[in-house]
């Protein structure tokens, strides 16, 4: 991993907000945004930033394809065309946030249930550009609950199989029933695991009977993370 700092015109003795950090790394990622063509756009209050950021440059751009229900009514309601997934074969850049992001780009994302749909255009695109506050760089992934969109019937037996592995496992509620996600499927957050080799682990759990998807990304990992600091915007660009 290399990196290499920007500074931020800002009073050192009043700290920028998580708020501020996000709307800086919200515009920051324009830089990576290719003039004339289609951008990937993720899910998040740090993507909503971004999305905000991108209506000022949306005459030079063709649209987005979105990542989530959310996300595509926000880019619509700013004058942003959005492409289904299936009528673009491949794009140039991926722009989403983490909940996780390790030295290496590894991320635990799904914070926002967005994962399965994050993780499709992450694949369709050349290069995926995490945006974070500094509060999101961690030396190893497990300590935010891991997010895994599961089949609803699977829902109990994939608990099961976390427990195996040493962690704790529940179905994410919205008003007292189990959340739906834009697919249908129900979230299932994991706790208490040390996710040391992502690559790994990510391959192992996709496999588990009615996993839709987990929300390790180290197949799909970033190849640059502009993370918002007070010192300014430090790019971080991995191998
Ligand atoms: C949504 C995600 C988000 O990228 C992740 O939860 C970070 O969100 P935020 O920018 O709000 O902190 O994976 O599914």
């Amino acid at each position: 991993m290399t990196a290499s700092a920007s500074p931020t015109p800002s009073n050192p003795l009043s700290p920028l907000s998580q708020d501020e950090l996000k709307a800086q790394v919200g515009h920051a990622a324009l830089a990576y945004v290719v003039k004339g063509e289609i951008v990937g756009v993720g899910t998040g209050s740090t993507v909503n930033k971004f999305i905000d950021a991108l209506a000022t440059i949306k005459d030079e751009i063709r649209g987005a394809v979105s990542s989530s229900v959310a996300s595509t009514e926000r880019l619509r309601a700013l004058g942003i065309p959005v492409f289904d997934s299936n009528e673009v074969e491949e794009l140039a850049v991926y722009i989403d946030g983490a909940d996780e992001i390790d030295h290496r780009g590894f991320m635990v994302k799904g914070g926002g249930a967005a994962l399965t749909r994050e993780k499709i255009v992450a694949a369709q695109s050349r290069k995926f550009i995490c945006i974070a506050d500094a509060s999101k760089l961690v030396e190893t992934l497990g300590a935010f609950p891991l997010p895994v969109e599961v089949i609803p019937m699977a829902a109990r037996r994939v608990m099961r199989q976390f427990a195996a592995l040493g962690g704790i496992a529940q179905v994410r509620e919205k008003d007292g029933l189990p959340l739906v996600t834009d697919n249908g499927q129900h979230i299932v957050d994991v706790t208490g695991l040390r996710i040391a080799e992502p690559l790994a682990f990510e391959s192992e759990v996709s496999q588990w009977p009615g996993v839709v998807t987990v929300g390790v990304f180290a197949h799909q990992k970033a190849d640059v993370c502009l993370l918002g600091t007070s010192a300014g915007v430090k790019t971080l660009k991995f191998d």
